[in-house]
């Protein structure tokens, strides 16, 4: 099995992963799988994802291949083009030489944030599933951060419960320098629909998330019992959770430089503590801008579980290399 954006492990093993990852982080042994490896490419930077991948590799007794392209490693085409640039490896090679070097192949490869139709189809992810012979984990690509997915859900398990059908988060757009991808937003909100939550996305007018994700979001919550709406305020109304991420607008493909003059003016997104519910939990994926994203009272007080949701990255990473290596 993939796992390139969560759902291909239904609502309810994404709840059996991570309520294993709970028992996990509570003492449990973990299965071990000496003589596995877990290839892990890098084409962006990482401090959670790639420090959680090797630490779970170790825990299970695997071994993790860390590569950056371009880096340590040759730079990957991508396209069927003569290869006479810069870019020494194709993706194809790279996939079938790493698919007998390992047993999971995990890749890292975010939106280009150019060319709208390119980043829908997500091509270095789904390149290196067609072109891979083993499972392959999407450790964040154009569309899905289907890690940090699982990660939040085993925090609103651990702080919500089990059954979380109906409970009411709140993903909020929030400022920042500059125009960010929306992986981190889509899976948000494609997770929470996943287990059917009451998803409210708020957003500034013109950060909308892509119709066609958010469609897929409400069909999927709907049939979870749950919902999805969106609204252009931060009334976080009655929120048991409150999830922080920039994001560039789907409607700012090819017109950049005037979204960046308008997220300018949206300095008063930045989440505080008077936005917050008084019985919220207050996530964000990190790493966070402090005083841009989120004050840092709200990060450092009482209701900020982002850092449990990070450290919730090294148990859901074990959980999922556990059961994708005994496949
Ligand atoms: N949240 C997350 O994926 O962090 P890194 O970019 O540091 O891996």
């Amino acid at each position: 099995m993939n796992f390139l954006d969560g759902t291909e492990a239904g609502a309810d093993g994404i709840l059996t992963l991570a309520k294993r990852a709970l028992e996990l982080r509570a003492g449990a042994t973990p299965t071990q799988h000496p003589g596995k490896r877990v290839a892990a490419v890098f084409l962006n930077p990482s401090l959670r994802t790639r420090t959680s991948m090797e630490a779970a590799c170790g825990a299970l007794g695997a071994q993790p291949l860390v590569i950056t392209p371009g880096k340590d490693a040759w730079a990957l085409e991508l396209e069927d083009v003569v290869m006479d640039g810069d870019k020494a490896e194709h993706v194809r090679e790279a996939a079938g030489v790493l698919s007998q070097f390992a047993d999971v192949l995990a890749v890292r490869a975010f939106a280009g944030l150019v060319d709208a139709e390119e980043d829908r189809r997500d091509p270095m992810i789904s390149a290196f599933a067609a072109h891979a012979s083993v499972p392959v984990v999407n450790m964040e690509s154009a569309l899905w951060h289907p890690l940090q997915g699982l990660a939040d859900t085993a925090t609103w398990v651990n702080h919500l419960g089990d059954d979380l059908r109906g409970k009411k988060i709140v993903l909020t757009w929030a400022p920042h320098p500059r125009a960010l991808p929306a992986a981190v937003p889509n899976q948000v909100l494609l997770s929470a629909a996943l287990q059917g939550m009451d998803v409210t996305v708020a957003h500034p007018e013109g950060f909308e998330l892509d119709p066609q994700i958010v469609a897929r979001a409400t069909s999927l919550a709907a049939a979870g019992g749950g919902g999805v709406s969106v609204r252009h305020d931060q009334d976080f109304g009655e929120a048991e959770v409150v999830v922080a991420k920039s994001w560039s607008g789907f409607s700012g493909y090819g017109r950049r430089e005037a979204e960046a003059a308008h997220r300018a003016e949206l300095g008063h997104w930045t989440v505080t503590p008077d936005k917050l519910p008084a019985s919220a939990g207050f996530m964000h994926c990190l790493p966070v801008r402090r005083g841009v994203v989120v004050a840092p009272e709200v990060l450092d007080g009482p209701q900020s579980w982002v850092l449990e949701e990070a450290g919730n990255r090294l148990w859901t990473a074990m959980s999922l290399l556990e059961a994708m290596l005994a496949e």
